[in-house]
C-alpha cells in the first residue's frame, strides 16, 4: 500500500495538489495503477484533485460514494467560475464543447473528419458518419431540413428529407449543439444526405447510484422573495410540513431565491421589498425558521444579484451573510452529492431558448426540455440567445458525467421526467402568476415541493398551494 506522503508526492510531481479524502480513498483501493489513471483523466485546468474532479475516482464498484460528509459539492462550489473578462475565450470554449461531446458520440461510432470526406471522390455515395456542431438550421422551400455542420476540419451542408421516418429528430437540431450524422455524400460531393442523428446522449445502460443509507431531500426553486406575488402562506405550510418530516435531511433550491431589482422593466411596481439587501435578509429569515437539521444548498438564478452569464457565481459574501450557517451556496450550475446521489442543479434559463427552438415544445411540459438537455448532454446548447454564457476554457454547461437527478426551475411549472435512469425535476415556484406570465400565457404551478427518497430516487410531489 502506498504511504500518504508518496501519493501526495506523485500528484505534486504532476503539478497537482490532492485532497486528503482522495489520498485516503486511493490507499483503500490498493490498486497500483490508480494514481496514474487519475492523473491522466484529470482535466488540465484542475489544480486540486478532489473526488468530484474526475468521474473514475467515484468508487462505485463497492457501492461507496462518500467517505466523510454525506453532502459534498462536486462541481460549482463557490468561487470556481472564472470572472468574465473583456475578451472571452470563445475558441477554447467551443473547442472544449466539441471535443467532449463529440467524444461521447465517437465512443459509439467511427466518424470521419469533414475535410477527409470531401477531399476525394472515394467516399461519394458511401455510408459514413460525421460529427459536427450545428452552425445553422433552417427549413428548405420544400419543407426539408438543411443544417450546416462544422467540425475542426470543415463545414458541410446536411440535408434531411422530410419523408424520412426520423425527420422529427432533425427538426430538433438546434444551433451549436454537437451531434453525429450518419448518411451519404452526394454524387458531386458538396452535400451530405443525413439519415440518422447520433446525439451524445445518456448511455442506454446507465444505472443510477442509489444511497444505501436512508435519507430524503426536498427539491424546490424560484422562491422570488420580495415580489408581491410571492406566496407566504404556501411557504409557511411548507415550513410546517418540514418541521414534521424528520426524515428529510436536505433542501436544494435551484435559483431565483429573491425577485431582485431591475430584472425587467416596471418591476418596481411589483415589489413589496424594493431593497436587494432586504430581500436576501428576508430570505435568510425564512431559511432560519426552517428546521436546523436541514442541510440547505442554494444556487442563483437570473433574478438573483450575481451576473447573468452562466456559469453564474455563488452569492457574494455581502448577501451570503444574511443566510444561516446550514446553508451552502453554490454556483449555477452545480453538482451536489447527497449520500452519493449526484444532483445536477441548473436554474434552467436555457429552457426559454429550447422552447423557442424545438417544434412542439411548451412551457407547460418542462420535463420534455430536460430530456432534450440530457440527449444533448448539455444544459444550454444554443449560444447567443436569451441565455448569456460566459465562455471560458472549459464548457461548464456540459452534462458530464451523467447525474442521478437533474433539478431545474425557472419556468415556474412543475414537471418531472424519467430519461434512461435519470430523474428530471423541474420544481415549480413560490410565486403566483405575474403580469408578465399572464401576458405570455404561462400558467405557473406554485407551492409544490418534490421530496426525493435517496434510496429509491422515487419523487413525491407535495402541494402547499
Ligand atoms: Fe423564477
Ligand atoms: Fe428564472
Amino acid at each position: 500500500m502506498l504511504e500518504p506522503a508518496e501519493i501526495v508526492q506523485r500528484f505534486l510531481l504532476a503539478k497537482r495538489q490532492v485532497h486528503p479524502e482522495v489520498v485516503a480513498w486511493i490507499r483503500e483501493q490498493n490498486d497500483p495503477g490508480l494514481v496514474d489513471r487519475i492523473l491522466r483523466e484529470t482535466p488540465d485546468d484542475v489544480v486540486v484533485v478532489s473526488r468530484g474532479a474526475i468521474p473514475s475516482i467515484r468508487p462505485e464498484r463497492d457501492g461507496v460514494r462518500f467517505l466523510a460528509d454525506p453532502l459534498e459539492v462536486l462541481e460549482g462550489a463557490a468561487g470556481s467560475s472564472s470572472p468574465v473578462t473583456s475578451i472571452q475565450d470563445y475558441v477554447h470554449y467551443f473547442r472544449d464543447r466539441y471535443t467532449r461531446l463529440g467524444g461521447l458520440v465517437r465512443s459509439r461510432v467511427h466518424a470521419m473528419p469533414i475535410e477527409a470526406l470531401v477531399r476525394t471522390s472515394r467516399y461519394r455515395q458511401q455510408e459514413c458518419t460525421i460529427i459536427g456542431m450545428v452552425v445553422e438550421a433552417r427549413a428548405t422551400a420544400k419543407g426539408h431540413r438543411l443544417i450546416q455542420f462544422e467540425d475542426p476540419t470543415g463545414v458541410i451542408p446536411v440535408l434531411f428529407n422530410k419523408n424520412r421516418p426520423d425527420f422529427d429528430d432533425a427538426e430538433r437540431l438546434v444551433p451549436d449543439e454537437v451531434a453525429g450524422v450518419r448518411g451519404k455524400l452526394s454524387d458531386e460531393g458538396s452535400l451530405f444526405y443525413g439519415e440518422q442523428i447520433l446525439r451524445p446522449d445518456v448511455p442506454v445502460n446507465h444505472a443510477p447510484f442509489l444511497s444505501k443509507e436512508p435519507g430524503k431531500a426536498v427539491l424546490i426553486s424560484d422562491v422570488h422573495v420580495g415580489s408581491d406575488t410571492f406566496l407566504p402562506d404556501a411557504w409557511s405550510r411548507f415550513a410546517d410540513w418540514l418541521d414534521e418530516s424528520d426524515e428529510i435531511g436536505y433542501l436544494l433550491i435551484a435559483g431565483d431565491l429573491v425577485d431582485g431589482i431591475g430584472v425587467y422593466p416596471g418591476q418596481e411596481r411589483e415589489l413589496v421589498i424594493s431593497n436587494i439587501d432586504e430581500q436576501y435578509a428576508e430570505f435568510g429569515r425564512m431559511l432560519e425558521d426552517l428546521p436546523s437539521r436541514l442541510r440547505i444548498v442554494a444556487a442563483p438564478g437570473n433574478h438573483d444579484v450575481v451576473r447573468g452569464a452562466e456559469p453564474q457565481p455563488a452569492l457574494p459574501e455581502r448577501f451570503a451573510a444574511h443566510l444561516p450557517g446550514n446553508c451552502t451556496l453554490v454556483e449555477n450550475p452545480a453538482v451536489v452529492s447527497l449520500q452519493g446521489v449526484h444532483v445536477l442543479m441548473y436554474h434552467g434559463r436555457a429552457m426559454d431558448d429550447l422552447i423557442s427552438l424545438i417544434p412542439g415544445a411548451s412551457y407547460d411540459r418542462p420535463g420534455e426540455m430536460m430530456e432534450e438537455m440530457l440527449r444533448r448532454r448539455h444544459l444550454a446548447p444554443s449560444y447567443g440567445r436569451r441565455t448569456p454564457i460566459a465562455a471560458a476554457k472549459t464548457d461548464r454547461l456540459l452534462i458530464d458525467p451523467v447525474p442521478e437527478v437533474l433539478l431545474t426551475g425557472h419556468v415556474h411549472i412543475l414537471g418531472l421526467c424519467q430519461y434512461r435512469g435519470v430523474l428530471g425535476v423541474n420544481a415549480g415556484a413560490w410565486q403566483s402568476q405575474t403580469a408578465f406570465q399572464k401576458q405570455m400565457n404561462v400558467n405557473p404551478t406554485p407551492g409544490r415541493a418534490v421530496a426525493l427518497d435517496l434510496r429509491t430516487l422515487v419523487p413525491e410531489v407535495h402541494d402547499f398551494s
